[in-house]
């Protein structure tokens, strides 16, 4: 195909402003997907994806498209919403040269618009902006393509009007992909061959899957390569177009997305970001992308001690098209062997459990989530902490230091109150007001009244479900966005939990000294509702430096031994009553209460 014929493109927007039903849509009108194959999400390909209704993975899929008799090929890269997956749109748009900015027409404009919208201007990518959704009884088709004309400042007659679910206008957005979005550069395919990982995964047979932009000329089947990053040696087992599967093919030419099976089986050595070359050949590597941060750090184990293996095989496949997982190797003496890993933020820990545990039958033991502090002891030595069990005793911390964000939250003007309220809350500092458009706007009809509240806070807040609780004061109007600034100056002490009388270390938590009552309280209660009953009552403590500060009693499940006796022999009845009081005895004398992981992860969720 030539390259003037190809044109590659994402589709971002804020969650759930309809990308994936956008790219169903794409599917359908370009035949790559026949009617009776298609299923809603097509590109959503995990089921966790299709059940929480969520993008989690980025997913490229090519299309042939014909236009006044001439045909193109459209690489479209579906992408995630979520803020907590931003890094799979970063390498998106690194792979592409324009981008369809969809908005929401009965939402408007929301946080994740104007962050995913300025990656993709970084990239000075070509945008498409489009208003979805406009068979909605609520949608306000004419406000929203004020705003997004008045923010990219184009002419409102650019904006393209559709309906994802219904299918209306969706050829515009393919012509205009033709006509706008520049192919690749021409020079490229004469070149030494290049390409760019931006994701792969693992196949038993066929080594690393590599998925690739190729940038500078061609690449056919078993050829030999190398990794640039890595030096790691393999050989081309396969290569080919996603249609959104795998399709083999002979060759993969400049401009082109596919992947490549590098024949590479050690998981570590293919990595997002790296150059992939033909073996031997003297070129530069092209620029990667900036490495994810991952700020919340948890501790997981298998319940399993047998499972650590199995554990640390399914954390280094899961890294291969995850790459902003990452994990370290630590022991614990009452769980045995696991992984610190650190993550983007809550969702992030939640899909990568439930992938372990579907994908490779984990059961796991999670620690709350925390994220990174720096403390400096007595001696003036610095120390990163990433979990509350590492926390000194207070007695040898001379300052504590914790990561704070600068966040930007956008609500609709109605919700002002209870958002701030929320805010204010979060022993932070204002900042700034801003209203979304220009003043000069109001006076239109189509006027929008969005105010971006602009704070900053510890991060340690928002990990702590900032997120839900904004969405549950707004109706779900209201989003967010928020961007590290570093480490400042933090009062902390550790909170611990007792469960009947014994230390549970996974609970323990790092904790303004402000609201340690307050969260003791909380965190007792909580454990009170998702802990299941016991034989005998236990106590839910909280405790600060070894004193009591909160109390909950979780009251026994009797259990009806004799139930199953019938008639009256009464020595039989007391034998097993007997029975009963004596294991209680021992149950409550070691303590030993078995916490289910699904009530670790409610505890965490707040
Ligand atoms: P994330 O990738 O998780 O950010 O979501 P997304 O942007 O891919 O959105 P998705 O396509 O999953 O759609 C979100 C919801 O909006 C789904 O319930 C869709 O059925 C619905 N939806 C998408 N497009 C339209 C539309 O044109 N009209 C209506 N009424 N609903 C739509």
């Amino acid at each position: 195909m030539e390259l003037d014929r190809i044109r590659n493109f994402v589709i971002i927007s804020h969650i759930d402003h309809g990308k994936s039903t956008l790219a169903d849509r794409f599917l359908e009108l370009t035949q790559t997907i026949s009617l009776k194959k298609m299923t809603p999400q097509f590109l959503d390909m995990m089921d966790l994806e299709k059940e929480r209704g969520i993008t989690i993975k980025l997913q490229p899929c090519r299309m042939e498209y014909k236009i006044n008799n001439e045909s193109y090929i459209l690489n479209l890269i579906d992408t995630p919403g979520h803020i907590d997956f931003s890094y799979e749109v970063s390498r998106s748009l690194a792979a592409v040269e324009g981008a369809v900015l969809l908005v929401d027409a009965g939402k408007g404009i929301q946080a994740q618009t104007l962050a995913n919208l300025d990656l993709a201007k970084e990239q000075n990518l070509v945008i498409i902006p489009v208003v979805n959704k406009i068979d909605l009884p609520q949608a306000k088709i004419e406000q929203a393509t004020t705003e997004i004309a008045e923010l990219l400042e184009i002419d409102e007659k650019e904006v393209i009007k559709i309906s994802a679910k219904l299918g209306t206008n969706i050829d515009q957005i393919l012509s205009v992909i033709v006509e706008k979005i520049p192919c690749p550069k021409k020079e490229n395919s004469l070149k030494h061959f290049r390409a760019l990982i931006f994701d792969s995964r693992y196949d038993s047979f066929k080594g690393v899957i590599a998925y690739v932009r190729v940038v500078d000329g061609e690449i056919e089947t078993g050829q030999k390569i190398e990794l640039f990053a890595t030096r790691a040696k393999g050989e081309v087992r396969e290569l080919g177009y996603f249609n959104p599967g795998f399709l083999p093919q002979k060759k993969l030419c400049a401009g082109e997305i596919g992947y490549i099976a590098t024949g590479i089986k050690e998981a570590g050595k293919v990595r997002v970001g790296d150059t992939i070359q033909i073996s031997n050949s003297e070129i530069d590597a092209l620029s990667g992308y900036k490495e994810p941060q991952p700020m919340v750090f948890v501790s997981l184990y298998p319940e399993n001690p047998n499972d650590f293996d199995l554990l640390k095989d399914g954390m280094s496949k899961l890294k291969l098209n995850d790459p902003a997982l990452v994990f370290e190797p630590e022991a614990k003496e009452s769980l045995g062997r696991g992984f610190r890993c650190g993550f983007l933020g809550n969702l992030h820990i939640e899909i990568v459990s439930e992938r372990l545990k579907r994908e490779f039958g984990l059961d796991l033991i999670i620690s709350s989530p925390s994220v990174v502090f720096k403390i400096t002891d007595n001696k003036n030595r610095e120390k990163f902490i990433y979990s509350p069990g590492d926390w000194p005793e207070s007695l040898d911390i001379k300052e504590s230091k914790e990561p704070w964000v600068s966040l930007e939250v956008m609500t609709p003007t109605k919700y002002m109150g209870g958002i701030l309220e929320i805010l204010n809350n979060l022993g932070g500092k204002y900042i700034d007001t801003k209203y979304f458009l220009s003043q000069s706007s109001s006076s239109s009809s189509n006027a929008s009244d969005r105010t971006i509240l602009i704070y900053e806070v510890p991060l340690r807040e928002i990990i702590a479900n900032l997120y839900d609780r904004i969405k549950g004061a707004t109706q779900g109007y209201a989003s967010m966005n928020y961007r590290v600034l570093g480490f400042r100056n933090a009062d902390l002490v550790k909170m611990e939990i007792l469960i009947a009388g014994k230390v549970e270390k996974a609970f323990s938590k790092i904790v303004s000294s402000e609201k340690v009552l307050q969260e003791a309280r909380f965190l007792v209660k909580k454990l009170k509702e998702v802990l299941p009953a016991q034989q005998f009552s236990v106590a839910l403590q909280a405790s600060l430096n070894g004193k009591i500060i909160a109390r909950e009693t979780m009251k026994a499940r009797r259990k009806d031994v004799t139930g199953a006796l019938y008639g009256g022999d009464y020595s039989r009845k007391r034998k097993l009553l007997e029975k009963q009081k004596k294991g209680k005895k021992e149950l409550k004398a070691t303590g030993k209460i078995k916490i289910p992981p699904k009530a670790f992860l409610e505890v965490f969720r707040g």
